[in-house]
């Protein structure tokens, strides 16, 4: 591991104002008594990106880190010629998270969701003697899976045995990385359900989410990477969502940079796209209070299976909470977009055509997004507009051959949580 001085930060409760110190891993203000999202403050109130450090390391003054770790990538952004052209856009900016060596984009596992991997991780300390437990439907297990088998970290990765083709790896995975799939039929709600019966025990803990500030200053590098090639905060940002969480990461490093001071003191809009006819995000905006829409678990296991972009389903955003996602859009005088499958589908392939490689059908969706935005005049042809393109370049990626990685073990997120510790445990 190479040689690093741990970021100095504290951390923030939104609601209150009131900062503490981080005794490790905290997600909540344990005097809080209202809801609220914490966040990191940094003793390095500059942007300063960090030549000495590699890939995602870069960034590391605004992430909450212990340590780094080997092989990471920073997003890239590039001024667009093909899509701004087509867009009538001039000063449009892809940040794109994925593999297209070409572009110098060199996420191997194909999506921001990397970006998050070295942060959550980087914020554990090496001394930690517990195991990381994430649930995941997709990008997110692809991601943590790959950066913890190549810096040897034990992690448990629970996920429905339906997301199993998501697990697809160009390389075969260190035995650390241990898989735990809820079988056939079940969604990411019961992935999450055994995940957080085995954090049950003292010897498993659990990533967090949303609440964890490593996971969304992490994704918040996707704005630190356009800031840095722009020179500017842009006027609007574009990103598809399910839980938000890095359309909120993206809103809080705004805040750091206009408090910085140099690269302007606008709030970009912030404006998030849904898959439709999954639209829990969007109706909960449209409506027009911090209150989420009304969404059965039927409705949204429904809606989830007939949604191209499966991993913009999350059921529980972390929406009306203090510093989420209505916080972000109203600070920002943002919108919200709502893209249907066929449109995904044509920008999958315009995509291609006009940037030269492949979105994922998520990051497809924020294109959809863009494009309906300047349909209705919500970006002017002289706006900065950032389109963060959350994930791509698989294909080029997978290219050269690949594997799924076999579940470890396949268990009933109904079993007793003894049991399914017992046997996760097990494992190790
Ligand atoms: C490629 C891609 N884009 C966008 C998203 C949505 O991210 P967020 O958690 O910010 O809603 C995801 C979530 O898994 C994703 O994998």
């Amino acid at each position: 591991m190479l040689k690093f001085k741990p970021t100095e930060y504290k951390l923030m409760n939104v609601a209150t104002g009131r900062v503490f110190e981080d005794r490790g891993w905290m997600l909540s203000d344990p005097e809080g008594d209202s809801p609220s999202l914490v966040r990191a403050v940094y003793a390095n109130r500059k942007f300063t990106p960090r030549s000495d450090l590699r890939g995602l390391y870069r960034y590391a003054e605004w992430m909450p880190l212990q340590r780094v770790l080997k092989h990471s990538h920073a997003p890239v952004t590039y001024h667009s010629k093909g899509l701004g052209k087509f867009l009538g856009l001039d000063n449009l900016y892809i940040t794109f998270s994925g593999w297209c060596p070409k572009v110098g984009a060199q996420m191997a596992t194909c999506s921001f969701k990397e970006t998050e991997a070295y942060s959550v991780l980087g914020r554990m300390s090496r001394k930690e003697k517990r195991i990381l437990v994430v649930q995941s439907a997709g990008n997110t297990a692809r991601a943590f899976a790959q950066v913890c088998s190549d810096n040897e970290i034990p992690i448990v990765i629970c996920i429905p045995e339906d997301s199993q083709h998501d697990l697809w790896f160009t390389r075969k995975l260190h035995s650390c990385v241990k898989l735990v799939a809820a079988p056939h039929g079940c969604d990411y709600y019961d992935a999450i359900t055994l995940g957080e019966k085995l954090c049950q025990d003292g010897r498993y803990i659990a990533e967090g989410g949303a609440k964890n500030v490593a996971r969304r200053d992490g994704m918040g590098t996707t704005l630190l990477s356009a800031v840095e090639t722009i020179g500017r905060i842009p006027d609007a940002y574009f990103q598809a969502v399910g839980s938000g969480t890095g359309a909120i990461a993206a809103w809080e490093n705004n805040l750091r940079l206009i408090e910085d001071g140099r690269f302007g003191s606008n709030k970009m809009k912030i404006f998030v796209a849904q898959n439709a006819p999954f639209a829990l995000i969007y109706d909960s905006w449209k409506a027009g209070t911090r209150q989420m829409a009304a969404m059965t678990p039927e409705e949204g296991r429904h809606q989830a299976e007939i949604i191209l972009a499966k991993v913009l389903s999350n059921r529980k955003p972390p929406y009306g909470i203090a510093g989420g996602l209505f916080d972000a859009m109203s600070d920002s005088k943002g919108d919200a977009f709502l893209v249907s499958n066929d449109a995904v589908m044509y920008w999958i392939l315009m995509y291609r055509n006009l940037e030269g490689y492949d979105l994922l059908p998520a990051a497809a969706t924020a294109v959809g997004a863009l494009a309906a935005a300047v349909r209705e005049g919500k970006v002017g042809k002289q706006d900065v507009v950032m389109l963060n393109a959350t994930g791509g370049g698989s294909l080029g990626a997978m290219s050269k051959g690949f594997s799924f990685k076999e579940p470890d073990l396949v268990l009933s997120p109904d079993l007793p949580a003894d049991e399914i510790i017992a046997k996760v445990d097990a494992l190790f």
